[in-house]
């Protein structure tokens, strides 16, 4: 099977001098096409750090890192941004839904930020919202829907331009027991279902049972 995302020894600092931090000290990661990675480590082991630059929003000091057999650190970053915005998904730990838009408006944005027109923009934004069996939130704001329904809304924006890979950081996080069980369970479906390729980032044990491999980073490096 291809390889989705290819890292290699991925090393990261952040700072100098005496205030230098070694952030990442030469990862070395592989996840297959289709498959969901837990990667497990904990706070400061440096596994945000990691995602952001397979999502090529940070950039590495040294190795390289290939998603999709792209070098996306050697694309201009213009060209790095709209990427991005086509082939990977984002599901964060704080739900970064804007408030002041609606469910389905926070769910059309990565179309709308595509050229798609709105209308089809908002019409596909509904599907989404059925898919993550939310569909009578598509008016509602977001402050007006429980933990687990935002998150359910960030998974709908996470897929709503059907990238190959989707990038989750803490996605259960700040989510009770039954929640988090719930959308990791909808998370892997909805993957599974259309072949979509997950890197799940947390130190939540309660994730274990959904991955269909697990890398655990500590210290910057990845431990086995
Ligand atoms: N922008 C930054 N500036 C300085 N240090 C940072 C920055 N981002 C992360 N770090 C440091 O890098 C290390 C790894 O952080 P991070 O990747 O956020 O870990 P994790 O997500 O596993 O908690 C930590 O020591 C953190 O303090
Ligand atoms: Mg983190």
């Amino acid at each position: 099977m291809e390889n989705a995302v290819v890292c290699k020894n991925i090393k990261k600092w952040f700072g100098i001098g005496s205030a230098r931090v070694e952030a990442l000290r030469g990862v070395d990661l592989s996840v297959k096409q289709g498959e969901l990675l837990l990667l497990m480590g904990p706070s400061g082991s440096g596994k945000t750090t990691l995602l952001s630059i397979i999502a090529g929003i940070l950039t590495q000091d040294e190795g390289e890192c290939l998603v999709s057999g792209i070098n996306l650190n050697a694309m201009p970053d213009i060209e790095k941004t709209r990427y991005r915005g086509k082939h990977i998904g984002f599901v964060f730990q704080s739900f970064n839904l804007i408030p002041t838009l609606t469910c389905k408006e926070n769910v059309s944005v990565p179309l709308l930020l595509n050229n798609i027109d709105r209308q089809t923009a908002l019409q596909k934004a509904e599907d989404l919202l059925k898919l993550v069996n939310i569909p009578e939130k598509a008016d509602a704001y977001p402050k007006q829907l429980s933990g687990g329904q935002q998150q359910r809304v960030v998974i709908a924006r996470a897929m709503i331009h059907n990238p190959d890979l989707i990038i989750c950081d803490e996605p259960t996080s700040f989510l009770d027991a039954d929640t988090g069980a719930k959308v990791m369970e909808l998370l892997r479906s909805i993957a599974k279902e259309h072949g979509k390729t997950l890197v799940v980032v947390s130190h939540d044990p309660r994730i274990i049972p959904f991955a269909d491999r697990i890398e655990r980073l500590e210290d910057g490096k990845i431990t086995r």
